[in-house]
């Protein structure tokens, strides 16, 4: 069996409710963006089979909350071991949906893997406290409690990654889900949850719903019973979700979209700043919220960072995700290669030079080539982000004026900072409005790290010692003439 039959043999055509497999006679058809061929097809559930699975979701909650920590923990480990131990074949699912060169996805496995063993040690860690007492006679613990059955919305860019960054920490607090996929990329989604099942996490404490977004989403964002909402996408739609959960006052965590300045100093390293400009812009093909999506670069060292950049986008090799030494795959669908085009057009009506790339690959269907444009003028880009593979540089004099123009946008996820000098690396990490900030590098992303943004990127943070807080509430517990 080749690695794409493996990836074709995960694929399962069905949501999950309650651990059970659920169709509908109405489906959304999944496409394979690299062949232009249907993969397969999931359930447009209706509204009704929605809300069975908020009922599922709500019925298993309070066994799960009561599970010991340590006990949750060990479902999380056994599940860590399981996604290792499929990491090919789901890595060849997710590149028969997404497109992503099956190195890439192995990678994204990898780096999916790393919030479940993370959030499985946080569950271990996780507890209150006892305050002072400040009467002298009483005293206040704290306790932290799962916040309840739980909605986690994913996008199609990172297609385990994402699911696995919400599910293991709420399921290390001790809440239920109910998961709804992107309807691009939903077969990745499906079979972690089943390994998660396989690993012993109680069938209706994890279910995934598949269909129409604004039916899921009507019902996910108007049930009193769900009580928290994580959603990764755009700023628009996060908004929608944000103003729907209103009436029920859910907790939320928004990961939005984002306009992620590069900014290359004349002191940067030229070495560094060239790689970490590159795999900051292209992992994913440039589809990521964290993606570079304006590089600055000082005036003086402008031609030699194009002339390094270029060089090595020149060895990007561009196909079909299960050819060799691909790092370039198609874009998600004919809307993304649009938006390149659009931009690429945009940036050169507004002055840019075109140094390499600029349009639609030779392949076809959906691969576009990997784009350089320098200068022009770039007010589109701070406004928008491109997600795909198109790398605009533009120069800039100073320091103050750069940190102001990498500002000026509503967005504030990522940024990236290249110089040699300590005190200005700390000093425009400190001015840049963005919520991560990559000095001398462009791979921020880890389980370690929080993750999230600021202003119109959204808020709450994912990963890291901050990430189960945001699927836990907090109990005081003030006991009278104690001490
Ligand atoms: C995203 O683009 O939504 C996530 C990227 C990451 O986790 O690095």
């Amino acid at each position: 069996m080749d690695m794409a039959d493996g990836g074709r043999a995960l694929v399962r055509e069905h949501a999950l409710i309650a651990g059970r497999p659920v169709t509908a006679t109405e489906t959304i058809r999944v496409d394979d963006p690299a062949e232009g061929t249907t993969l397969g097809a999931v359930p447009k559930l209706s509204a009704q089979q929605v809300e069975s699975a908020v009922a599922a979701a709500v019925g298993a909650f309070p066994a799960w909350a009561a599970t010991p920590a340590f006990e949750r923990a060990g479902v999380l480990r056994r599940w860590a071991a399981l996604i290792e131990q499929h990491t090919d074949a789901l890595a060849a699912v997710m590149s028969l949906e997404n497109g992503k060169p099956f190195g890439e996805a192995r990678g994204e496995i990898a780096y999916a893997n790393q919030f479940v063993h993370w959030f499985a040690g946080e569950a271990e860690r996780m507890g209150g406290h006892a305050i002072e007492s400040w009467s002298g006679a009483d005293r206040v613990v704290t306790f932290k409690e799962p916040v309840g059955p739980v909605a986690a919305i994913t996008p199609w860019n990172f297609p385990a990654a994402m699911v696995t960054r919400k599910l293991a920490p709420a399921l290390a607090a001790g809440c239920t889900v109910v998961l709804k996929p992107a309807s691009a990329t939903p077969f990745t989604a499906i079979a972690l949850v089943e390994l998660a099942l396989e690993a012993g996490a109680p069938p209706a404490a994890l279910n995934v719903v598949t269909g129409d977004s604004g039916t899921v989403g009507r019902v996910l964002t108007g049930s009193p019973d769900i009580r928290k909402l994580s959603f990764t996408g755009s700023t628009p739609v996060g908004r929608k979700l944000m103003a729907d959960c209103a009436p029920t006052l859910k907790r939320l965590s928004m990961e939005l979209g984002g306009s992620a300045p590069g900014i290359v100093f004349d002191d940067a390293d030229l070495e560094r700043a060239v790689d970490g400009v590159t795999k900051g812009k292209f992992r994913n093909t440039g589809q990521s919220c964290v993606s570079i999506n304006r590089v600055y670069v000082q005036r003086p060292l402008l031609e030699t960072f194009v002339a390094g950049v270029e060089a090595r986008m020149r060895t990007l090799k561009v196909g079909r995700p299960f050819e060799d030494g691909v790092e370039i795959g198609p874009l998600i669908d004919e809307n993304g290669v649009r938006k390149v085009e659009e931009h690429a057009a945009g940036l050169r009506e507004g002055g840019a030079r075109l140094v390499i790339g600029g349009g639609r690959h030779a392949l076809g269907g959906l691969f576009f080539q990997p784009t350089l444009l320098v200068g022009g003028d770039g007010t589109l880009l701070r406004g928008e982000e491109t997600f795909g593979p198109l790398m605009a540089v533009f120069p800039f004099d100073d320091e103050a004026e750069i940190l102001q123009r990498a500002n000026a946008t509503e967005f504030g996820l990522a940024s990236y900072v290249f110089t040699e000098s300590l005190d200005r690396a700390f000093r425009a990490a400190r001015r840049i409005e963005a919520g991560m900030v990559g000095v001398n590098t462009g791979v921020i992303s880890h389980a370690a790290n929080p993750f999230g943004g600021i202003k119109q990127s959204g808020f709450g943070r994912e990963g890291s010692i901050h990430g189960l807080d945001e699927y836990l509430q907090i109990k005081a517990v003030t006991l009278a003439g104690v001490g």
